[in-house]
């Protein structure tokens, strides 16, 4: 693994070239992307996924780019190697390409982002490109689609039906071509997730997509086990929820007890 100071774009397509896996995870606010950073991840995404996570509003398409912009700001501020990347969220960028363009430049001039992601394929091919145009490195996003769930009718596996290959390919190359850096696949079945990776010159990130992809993604509180549910596909690499329950709930009992704050934990009148 090569040892690099700060994740730049044109780190992706060497590391592809490499079959050295690129880690991305979500983040939202500085203390966490301060951990997720010194830890040695690629990639913070300041997902939309702020919606469910964070601000509890039950799905992604109720986000709004004004509440996005303090989260990225936050985890800029926390980040000193990580290439961090934002979600447009759902109403900021399909009206058109100048939409796009607004939206993301609010991101990277307010919230201190290096990239900008947003969902879908060649229905927003126009506006991708015209977001790097502009000089903003771009992210796509295609298989399950958060955004558009209510139009794919529900949480649904891709890539299973007949054509879904040629689809997705048509899809991917509309936003290699408009010169995506990354494209993320979510709930791609594993083989065409790899035999898109393999097709493709832009390096992939999957979540659920199987071992195939350029590198994977998962949302920090699946990851972590601090979700109250999470998806089949995010393994569980600690048990942080259950860690914090317990830690409040001794904090709670030691408090009503009179444990704490105890000697150790209070200023004496004088310096011993
Ligand atoms: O918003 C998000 O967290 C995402 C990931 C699931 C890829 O888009």
């Amino acid at each position: 693994m090569t040892e690099r100071k700060k994740i730049r774009i044109h780190h992706f397509k060497e590391m592809k070239a490499a079959g050295e896996k690129i880690t991305m995870l979500t983040a939202y606010d500085f203390t966490t992307a301060k951990i997720f950073d010194a830890a040695g991840i690629d990639v913070l995404l300041v997902g939309d996924s702020l919606g469910d996570n964070v601000l509890g509003h039950g799905n992604t398409a109720a986000v709004t780019l004004d509440e996005m912009i303090p989260h990225v700001r936050a985890v800029t501020r926390g980040t000193e190697r990580a290439f961090v990347v934002a979600d447009l969220p759902f109403g900021s960028y399909e009206i058109s390409p100048e939409q796009a363009v607004a939206s993301s430049i609010r991101l990277v001039k307010e919230g201190g982002a290096h990239a900008v992601k947003f969902e879908g394929g060649r229905r927003v091919a126009a506006q991708a490109k015209a977001v790097v145009d502009a000089g903003i490195p771009f992210v796509g996003h295609l298989g399950f689609t958060p955004q558009s769930e209510n139009a794919l009718g529900g949480r649904r596996i891709q890539g299973r039906l007949e054509g879904a290959y040629d689809a997705l390919l048509a899809d991917a190359l509309a936003l290699q071509d408009a010169g995506a850096c990354l494209i993320v696949f979510e709930m791609v079945v594993a083989p065409i997730a790899a035999k898109l990776t393999a097709a493709l010159d832009v390096p992939t990130i999957g979540i659920g997509a199987g071992p195939g992809t350029s590198g994977q993604v998962l949302v920090w509180l699946d990851m972590a086990g601090m979700a109250d549910w999470s998806p089949s596909f995010a393994k569980h690499f600690g048990e942080v929820g259950t860690a914090l329950a317990a830690a409040a709930s001794s904090y709670v009992s030691e408090v009503k007890g009179g444990q704490f704050p105890d000697q150790a934990h209070s200023f004496p009148l004088a310096r011993e």
